[in-house]
């Protein structure tokens, strides 16, 4: 469809493949849904328990993020997606947060391209969502980080495996 030489420029971005890249964020949601309802619950010891309350809440504004997300797949004439990403589970406290943690640093990247992408097509309304969206997602970072007791990472360097043509 698109040019050859904007074959791979995510800039020129189509309306069919915003919503591919947002039934990806949706199964991201879905992910940290199932891995913030399992480890709440499985997260034991008094060092713990705060997080454990706050992975409570991660879930649930998770929930509201897919039920955002898929509304906004729908008017875009697709079909939402079924299937969360892989999550992965251990019984160590400190690796369920890690595992966490690197879930939303991931969530996190996207997003912020996402919304760049929806104002390049002129979805402002869905662009401000996301933002809300954004928000919740930084919070739930920094509230692992803390639990971690580590620095809030610097995901400022696009998606994972993004090779950025221009460069400061
Ligand atoms: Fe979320
Ligand atoms: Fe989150």
């Amino acid at each position: 469809m698109a040019g050859p030489k904007s074959a791979a420029n995510e800039n020129e971005i189509s309306r069919d493949r915003l919503a591919e890249l947002l039934n990806e964020d949706l199964s991201r949601e879905y992910q940290a849904i199932i891995a913030y309802v399992v480890y709440s619950q499985v997260l034991s010891g008094a060092e713990y328990m705060d997080i454990a309350a706050q992975l409570e809440i991660h879930a649930k504004q998770d929930l509201d993020h897919a039920l955002i997300l898929s509304r906004q797949i729908d008017y875009l004439g697709k079909m939402p997606v079924v299937t969360p990403k892989p999550v992965r589970t251990s019984k160590k406290p400190k690796d369920m947060l890690r595992f966490d943690l690197d879930n939303e640093n991931e969530t996190i990247r996207n997003y912020r391209d996402r919304i760049r992408q929806c104002e390049a097509l002129g979805e402002f309304a869905m662009a401000e969502q996301i933002r809300q969206i954004l928000m919740q997602e930084q919070d739930h970072q920094i509230d692992l980080a803390t639990a971690l007791g580590i620095e809030v990472p610097d995901v400022s360097g696009g998606p994972k495996g993004r090779t950025l043509g221009k460069r400061r």
